[in-house]
């Protein structure tokens, strides 16, 4: 019988992050002001903590994990590293199909990797309240998990369509201590003057973003800051516990480095945490094809522009160096509302510049067809967003039967879709659509990219 489950002991648990920035080919751009000047750690003080301030700016290879936040994480790390013996006999596949099962999380998906860390270094720093967004609820349960745990209080603007289409993730976020309420709302300026001009709007992420920068920096006793789930360099270090693991699971299950890595991509993050290791072997010279998925409605890397461009709908982030959709994009209502972001990762963008990455776009129906496929072969139901990386790669392992190569596939499992019935049930329904963004509307938003500062 094939091993499946390819398991680490905690004394095999990292110790140190990884950061990417210490190998790029290319420097990574710094994030600049509105004027165009490279910003600096004290310009973002009110918004982070300094010693995350200096995560975000470090080009240091490896950054040791605190023990207390390896203490929390050992509650469910290492991961196991599995294979999908079912899903390759249903295939009739030569490859060999392995997936980093990051849904085991007491939240149920990798976000609590860096949720923890962020909740962490905030109280070490004498921070009483972190401020978030969320869209469809996983990144704000994690927080709202992380704050319960550490002990500081988390208020939590969840997208207004997801907070009514998802009750079941706010309930998770009021069961760990946070207030959750819906974005956007009468709680900020950025809140109130949307609502005044679109009372019907269902809500973004950018919009959600600017509600909380505006609570964070608006507290004048200076002890609130607003934690990102995405995006930003810290997170993605924090998120590399998932690459480091499944390295040594390769290795010591005998098969050396995969051919093929697999991601879905909405800020980055988990996907950056599988690959980032792997970038790393691939910078040395290793034949390893990296694959970020993200949906046809929100095709950032493969339609967006490399641009300078705003996190936030209220411009209050500083550019950033990424490949974005415009900041005001709103994209359709797919249900993997955690892949509905305009921006990418700096750190993936740059490595998709630097020619590291091949990068893929699914339609949803495509995803949950083979989220189908899955639940019916390996037997557990995915997160909306996690469909996209399974639907790559049965693609991949479908390639490889036609080229009849056994090549080994790794695929982050970033989630768990049980809080996710209803978009399933949408789905069985008939109700879900091809969401491909149309080229008009693609032309329309970027074109707000054109004021910005350059790229070179
Ligand atoms: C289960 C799951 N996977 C993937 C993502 C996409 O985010 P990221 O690209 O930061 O990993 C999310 C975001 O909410 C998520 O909840």
């Amino acid at each position: 019988m094939e091993k499946t489950n390819i398991l680490l002991s905690g004394r095999e648990m990292p110790r140190s992050w990884y950061n990417l920035a210490a190998d790029l080919p290319n420097p990574l751009r710094p994030p600049l002001t509105a004027d165009g000047t490279p910003i600096t750690p004290e310009t973002m003080a009110p918004i982070f903590p300094m010693n995350l301030i200096e995560q975000e700016v470090s080009s240091e290879r490896w950054i040791e994990i605190p023990e207390p936040v390896l203490a929390i994480l050992m509650r469910w790390r290492p991961t196991p590293l599995r294979r999908a013996v079912a899903l390759e006999k249903h295939l009739n596949t030569p490859a060999r199909i392995y997936y980093k099962d990051e849904s085991l999380s007491p939240p149920g998906s990798h976000k609590p990797n860096t949720a923890v860390a962020q909740a962490w270094y905030n109280k070490e720093f004498g921070i009483k309240k972190l401020t978030t967004e969320t869209g469809a609820g996983q990144w704000g349960s994690a927080l709202a998990y992380a704050c319960g745990l550490i002990g500081i209080e988390c208020k939590v603007y969840m997208v207004r369509i997801s907070f009514e289409q998802k009750p079941f993730r706010k309930v998770l976020m009021r069961i760990w201590g946070a207030d959750c309420i819906p974005s956007p709302s009468e709680a900020s300026k950025t809140g109130r003057e949307i609502l005044k001009k679109m009372p019907d709007t269902p809500g973004s992420l950018g919009i959600a973003i600017s509600e909380a920068i505006e609570e964070a920096t608006g507290d004048e006793s200076g002890r609130t800051r607003y934690a990102l789930g995405s995006v930003l360099n810290h997170v993605m270090l924090h998120q590399t516990v998932i690459g480091l693991e499944t390295r040594k699971q390769l290795k010591n299950a005998g098969v050396g480095l995969p051919h093929v890595v697999i991601g879905c991509a909405g800020g980055g993050s988990n996907f950056a945490g599988l690959s980032f290791p792997f970038i790393a072997e691939k910078i040395d010279g290793a034949d390893i094809t990296i694959i970020p998925v993200e949906p046809t409605a929100c095709p950032t890397l493969t339609r967006g522009r490399f641009a300078y461009d705003y996190g936030d709908v209220a411009k209050t982030t500083p550019l950033l160096p990424m490949h974005s959709l415009g900041h005001t994009f709103v994209p359709p209502g797919i249900h993997a509302g955690g892949l509905r972001y305009h921006g990418m990762a700096p750190l993936v963008s740059q490595a998709a510049v630097d020619g590291l990455l091949e990068p893929m776009s699914l339609d949803q129906l495509e995803c949950y067809r083979a989220a189908l496929t899955w639940a019916q072969t390996e037997g557990s139901i995915p997160a909306p967003e996690t469909t996209h990386a399974i639907a790559a790669a049965i693609r991949e392992a479908e390639k490889a039967r036609e080229e009849g190569k056994d090549k080994s596939i790794v695929f982050c499992y970033s989630g768990h879709g049980l809080l996710d019935l209803s978009a399933y049930e949408a789905y069985l329904d008939g109700k879900l659509v091809d969401s491909t963004l149309p080229e008009e509307r693609l032309q329309e938003s970027i074109s707000e990219l054109d004021g910005n500062p350059g790229v070179d």
